[in-house]
């Protein structure tokens, strides 16, 4: 059975809520928590899952590092990538994970989409409440959790597992 890692790097938690999204739809699924990722854990996965939340127009510094730090363990495993992020058109969604992951990781990997923000006040430090409100004129919570696009990524998982069995 191959084995499907899923490592994901949050701040308020949107990106740990779809990684437990896509647990509860594949079988044999490990969802690690960034912070607690270790080498092992990558080279033994057969397929990772990245999830990324996007503050300041990129990913958070502990998600930039691991794709550096472990860049020859990332690049056997098959890759599917998903953004947490708040652009909203159509056009920016779909060219967001190009933008936060980059194009060369984009290109290899399986599937990248947005699977969109959730905006929690009440969680939020000063500086990103103050930040958000000045740039987004939001002020009451807000979320779209795009489920469609996570079904997606999830059945191209499926594909790539049956066809690994095969
Ligand atoms: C202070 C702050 C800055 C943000 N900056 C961006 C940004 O530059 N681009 C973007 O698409 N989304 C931005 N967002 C939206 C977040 O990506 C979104 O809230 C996401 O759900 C956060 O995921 P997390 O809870 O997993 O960290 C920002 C949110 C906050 C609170």
């Amino acid at each position: 059975m191959a084995k499907v890692l899923i490592i994901y790097s949050t701040k308020y938690g949107t990106s740990k809520l779809v990684a437990e999204y896509i647990k509860l739809k594949l079988t044999d699924v490990i969802v690690c928590d960034i912070l607690n990722i270790n080498i092992h854990k990558i080279k033994e996965a057969d397929i990772i899952i990245l999830g990324a939340s996007v503050y300041y127009n990129g990913m958070r510094g502990e998600m930039k590092r691991l794709l550096f730090k472990e860049r020859k363990a990332l690049s056997k495993p098959a890759l599917a990538l998903y953004v947490c992020s708040g652009v909203q058109e159509e056009e920016s969604r779909n060219t967001q994970p190009r933008n936060v992951f980059g194009r060369r990781l984009c290109n290899r990997a399986l599937i990248s989409i947005c699977a969109g923000y959730r905006i929690e006040f009440d969680k939020m430090d000063v500086r990103d409440k103050q930040f958000l409100q000045r740039v987004s004129r939001l002020t009451e919570d807000k979320e779209e959790i795009y489920t469609q696009e996570i079904d997606r990524l999830i059945e191209t998982v499926e594909e790539y597992l049956r066809h690994s069995e095969n």
